[in-house]
C-alpha cells in the first residue's frame, strides 16, 4: 500500500492547528521544561473528540503527570460527567493540583492519589470511558483492571502503543529494550482481547482505541 503521509502533508495539516488557550499553552511549556511526558497534540485533539462524541458520565484516567490530558478530557465533559484521574508521584501532584484549580475544573476532575494497581481494584464505580497513560511496564495489569472497571459499550484509549517507532522498528536502542518488549507483547494481547473490538491508530505515538462488546 502506498504511504500517504509524508512530512510535507504534516506540515499542511498543521497549518491548520487552532491556538489553544493560554492555560494549555502554560502547561505544554511547563511539561517541555520540566520533561514530563504528555499527551501528543495530536493524540490529544483526538482524545477530545471523543469524550464530545461518546459524552461519557464517567471517566477514569491512569496516568495524570500535570493534568494536562485531564483538563482537556475535563473541559470537554458533558453535563453530570466526571473524571476520576489517578497519579502516583507526589511532585506532579502538586503541579496537577495548581493546574486543575487554574481550569476551575475541580468539581469535574477527581484526583486520586496513589498506585492505580492499588486503588483500581477499590474503586466501587464503573467507567463509560477509560484512558491509559502510565509506566509501560504496567499495562498489562492496569490494562486487565481496566476492563474489569469498563462498561459494556464503553471505550478504552491507550497511548503509546507505537512506542517512539521502536515497536515496529528492527532497531531497538539499549535503553528501549525492555520497555519495547513490554509494548510488543501488550500490542499482542491487546488486539487478541475476546471482550473488545480494538485497532491500533498511527496516531501521535500510536493509539489503542477498544471498544468492550461483552
Ligand atoms: C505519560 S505520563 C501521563 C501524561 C498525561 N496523561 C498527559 O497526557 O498529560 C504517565 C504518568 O503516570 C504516572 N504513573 C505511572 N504508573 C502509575 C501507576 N501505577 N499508578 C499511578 N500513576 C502512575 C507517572 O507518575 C506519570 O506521571
Amino acid at each position: 500500500m502506498k504511504k500517504i503521509i509524508y512530512p510535507d502533508q504534516l506540515e499542511y495539516i498543521s497549518s491548520f492547528e487552532k491556538k489553544d488557550n493560554a492555560l494549555i499553552k502554560k502547561i505544554e511549556r511547563y511539561a517541555r521544561e520540566h520533561k514530563v511526558p504528555i499527551l501528543s497534540k495530536d493524540s490529544s485533539n483526538f482524545l477530545e473528540h471523543l469524550i464530545v462524541i461518546t459524552r461519557p458520565k464517567k471517566v477514569l484516567e491512569i496516568g495524570t503527570a500535570v493534568a494536562y490530558s485531564s483538563i482537556k478530557i475535563g473541559r470537554n465533559l458533558s453535563s453530570g460527567g466526571i473524571l476520576y484521574t489517578i497519579e502516583k508521584s507526589n511532585d506532579k501532584i502538586k503541579i496537577a493540583i495548581k493546574f486543575i484549580n487554574k481550569a476551575k475544573l475541580e468539581d469535574k476532575i477527581n484526583l486520586l492519589e496513589g498506585d492505580a494497581q492499588e486503588i483500581m481494584p477499590k474503586l466501587k464505580v464503573k467507567f463509560d470511558f477509560i484512558f491509559l497513560d502510565a509506566d509501560k511496564e504496567d499495562y498489562k495489569k492496569l490494562f486487565d483492571l481496566s476492563l474489569s472497571l469498563l462498561k459494556k459499550g464503553g471505550v478504552i484509549f491507550i497511548d503509546n502503543l507505537l512506542w517512539h517507532g521502536f515497536a515496529a522498528s528492527k532497531k531497538v536502542p539499549k535503553k528501549y529494550a525492555s520497555s519495547t518488549k513490554h509494548i510488543r507483547s501488550f500490542n499482542k494481547m491487546f488486539m487478541k482481547t475476546p471482550s473488545l473490538n480494538t485497532s491500533i491508530m498511527p496516531i501521535g505515538d500510536g493509539i489503542g482505541l477498544g471498544i468492550k462488546i461483552k
